[in-house]
This record gives structure tokens, C-alpha cells and sequence, in this order.
């Protein structure tokens, strides 16, 4: 995130000695995108980050393409899938290329470990529950709603308050930031756009623990999850400042956008990955020209794959979805209102959708694992019955 921020202590200038009062050093480590010329961050740790006693393969990850390659509209509702135990080791691939992956994880319990994704940025969208984002940079406190940004190599943890949770992961090859067309020059996000820094929630209440012991931390790479056994608490920052770390945005602080006539998608862009973006369809008033059609008019997607996942049960063009529905709509074959919703949508004054929308450049595939959920007659369900 281009905001500086800074939490605890650090010395008054970069790769100075800094003290502990036993008169020991800290020990500084910058964690930095593209080396040393994307964002960074300088933390200041009590042990060395370095110290690994042993390291072990735990899993592979598989996301494995559906074998049926029939071309067509997809729909597949999260709601039928069972609960598994970990929300980082356990997610549920649902659709992914070579720049996203879309998965769903609903944990039965808080992970024991720490987890690192060395291999991609996430946007957990939180569709249902509340906790605490626990982070080496600090603590993030998240509830629905709210997309928690977390950039690939920040050690992190979950604790969850109130369950069941629910979350659409997003994980993402490119660094994910916030659209260039909302910033200026300096990267302040402009009046113009739909939210503002206010709007997004740093890490606060920095705790450096300083404990010896085994410390098991699982690190994503390459889809493999490794153990790494440190000898020490990794959450052991007494201080850091940059530009990288963790971040919320809530979807109900995004400023919905309403005209005369029926706005594009991208006018509600939230996110911008690389080839792919993330917008949020929040609930506000239909345009107000008297003639206006509320409902989208009929699109072909052009060189972009569209995926929508229902975080309410209402959308206004679409019928036979439901809460956790999650449609894919591909480049190909064009895609629009359900019959009768046209003409439903007009004199409308408001709606109360909720949903987030993916939009990939390059095609995405189906993962086997979500084929258990598909409504197979989905792509038939423009078909007009008498
Ligand atoms: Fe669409």
C-alpha cells in the first residue's frame, strides 16, 4: 500500500545499531516486493529471522483442471461444501490460470501454526465471521465484509471470534494494489475515487514476543506447504516502518457509483492485480433517468474471463443463485439479465446486492475439486420457459 506507516520502536535512521536494553542488537530484515525496488518494510526483530531448526514437506497442493472441457457458463454454489479443518491449508480450489486462483475455505478451527504465502498476494474476502488477523507487523481485526490484503511473505495467523467463517481467497501472482486510476501522481487515492485511505485499516497493537522454544511456521511455495521449525517466537518485531504490510477494506466502506443510465463494471473496481481486477457490487440506488434499464444490458466479455461470487442472495440481473453462488461467465459466449429481469429492474429505485466480481484476462480453468457443486444446467438457464 503506498501509505507509510509504522508501528513500536526502530532506530532514528536505516541499518543503524539498535539496542536492546540488555545491550544485545535487534535484528533488522527488510521484507521488500521485487527485491529491493518495490514496496518495503524494515522490521526490527529480537532473534534472528534466520534460524531454522528443520524443515519438512507437508503437502502438495493440487489444482487440477476439470477433464471435461466442454465450453460453456459455469455455477457453482459454496454453500454445499463441507467445513474443513484449516482456512490456509484446506481451501477448496475453485477456479484458476496462470495469474489467480479462486478458492473457498470455512475452517473448523484456528490454525496452530504460522503461515507464509511465499508464492502469491491474498485478498481474503471475509464473507461470513469475525476475528483478528494476527500478523508479525501486528493485528488486523476483521469481520464481513471485509477484504484482508496480504501481501505474499508477512507471516500471519487467524484467531476467530465468531464463527462459522467463511472467506472467497484470492490468491493472486502480481502484487495486488490499488487501481493507478484512483491515485495521483504522489499515490494519495484522489477525491475521485470510491474510497479513500481513511477507509483502509492498518496493522495496530504491535506484541514482540521473546520466546525460545520450537515454533512451527508453513511456508506455500510452488503450491507445497513446508514446515519450517524455528527455535524462537516468529512474532518477534519490536518495531517496523515502510509500505508493506497487511491491510482491510470493508466492502460497505466502497463508495457505490450511480448515474442517469447503467454504469459499467469497472466503475466499481476495487482491486488491480496483474491481468486480472477485483470490483465490488455494493448496494445504492438504480440510475435515475425515468427510461433507465437498472438491469446490465447483454455483454460479450471480450478477451476477459468474468467471475462473480453472491455475497447476499440478491442480484438483480440473475435468478437461481443463492448466498456463496459463484458464476462463471467466459469469454466466448455472451452473458446477461435472466429472462424477465429486464423488465422487473424498471421503475426499481434501489437494490441490495452484494457481490464481488473478478475479471481475469486470461481464461481461466474449473478445479475438479468444485465440480461436486456445479449446477449443471446453468448455461440453459437463459432459455425461456412457456
Ligand atoms: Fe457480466
Amino acid at each position: 500500500m503506498p501509505i507509510y506507516h509504522q508501528l513500536g520502536t526502530m532506530p532514528p535512521k536505516r541499518h543503524i545499531t539498535f539496542r536492546k536494553e540488555s545491550g544485545g542488537l535487534y535484528y533488522e530484515e527488510l521484507i521488500g516486493n521485487k527485491g529491493f525496488v518495490g514496496p518495503s518494510s524494515l522490521l526490527y526483530h529480537v532473534q534472528h529471522p534466520t534460524q531454522v531448526r528443520s524443515v519438512k514437506l507437508l503437502k502438495e497442493i493440487l489444482w487440477e483442471e476439470d477433464s471435461d472441457h466442454t465450453f460453456r457458463h459455469r455455477h457453482f454454489k459454496t454453500a454445499q461444501l463441507k467445513p474443513t479443518t484449516s482456512i490456509t491449508a484446506d481451501r477448496i480450489p475453485l477456479l484458476f490460470n496462470q495469474d489467480v486462483a479462486l478458492e473457498f475455505a470455512q475452517p473448523t478451527k484456528e490454525d496452530e501454526y504460522f503461515y507464509r504465502n511465499a508464492q502469491g498476494d491474498e485478498i481474503v474476502y471475509v464473507s461470513d465471521g469475525e476475528g483478528v488477523l494476527d500478523t508479525q507487523l501486528g493485528e488486523i481485526p476483521f469481520h464481513q465484509g471485509d477484504y484482508l490484503v496480504i501481501p505474499r511473505g508477512i507471516l500471519h495467523r487467524y484467531q476467530f471470534t465468531k464463527t462459522p467463517v467463511k472467506c472467497l481467497v484470492i490468491e493472486s501472482r502480481g502484487y495486488v494494489r490499488t487501481p493507478k486510476r484512483y491515485r495521483n501522481e504522489h499515490g494519495q487515492l484522489m477525491e475521485s475515487a470510491p474510497y479513500s485511505e481513511r477507509d483502509i485499516r492498518r496493522p495496530q497493537n504491535l506484541q514482540a514476543f521473546d520466546q525460545k522454544g520450537d515454533f512451527v511456521i508453513v511456508v506455500k511455495k510452488e503450491n507445497r506447504l513446508t514446515e519450517f521449525v524455528l527455535d524462537h517466537h516468529p512474532f518477534d518485531v519490536v518495531g517496523w516502518d515502510g509500505y508493506y504490510y497487511p491491510w482491510a477494506f470493508n466492502i460497505n466502506d466502497f463508495e457505490p457509483r450511480v448515474g442517469r443510465v447503467h454504469l459499467p463494471p469497472p466503475t466499481h473496481q476495487t482491486f488491480e492485480g496483474d491481468n486480472f481486477v477485483v470490483c465490488s457490487f455494493c448496494p445504492r440506488p438504480y440510475d435515475f433517468d425515468p427510461r433507465a434499464v437498472p438491469v446490465p444490458y447483454n455483454h460479450s466479455n471480450v478477451m476477459s474471463d468474468e467471475v462473480l461470487y453472491y455475497a447476499s442472495s440478491e442480484f438483480m440481473s440473475r435468478k437461481g443463485i443463492e448466498y456463496g453462488s459463484v458464476t462463471l461467465h467466459p469469454d466466448g459466449v455472451p452473458h446477461g439479465p435472466h429472462p424477465g429481469r429486464t423488465e422487473q429492474s424498471l421503475g426499481q429505485k434501489e437494490t441490495n446486492e452484494l457481490a464481488v466480481m473478478v475479471d481475469t484476462f486470461h481464461t481461466l480453468k474449473v478445479a475438479r475439486q468444485a465440480l461436486g457443486i456445479e449446477d449443471p444446467h446453468y448455461f440453459q438457464s437463459w432459455v425461456e420457459t412457456p
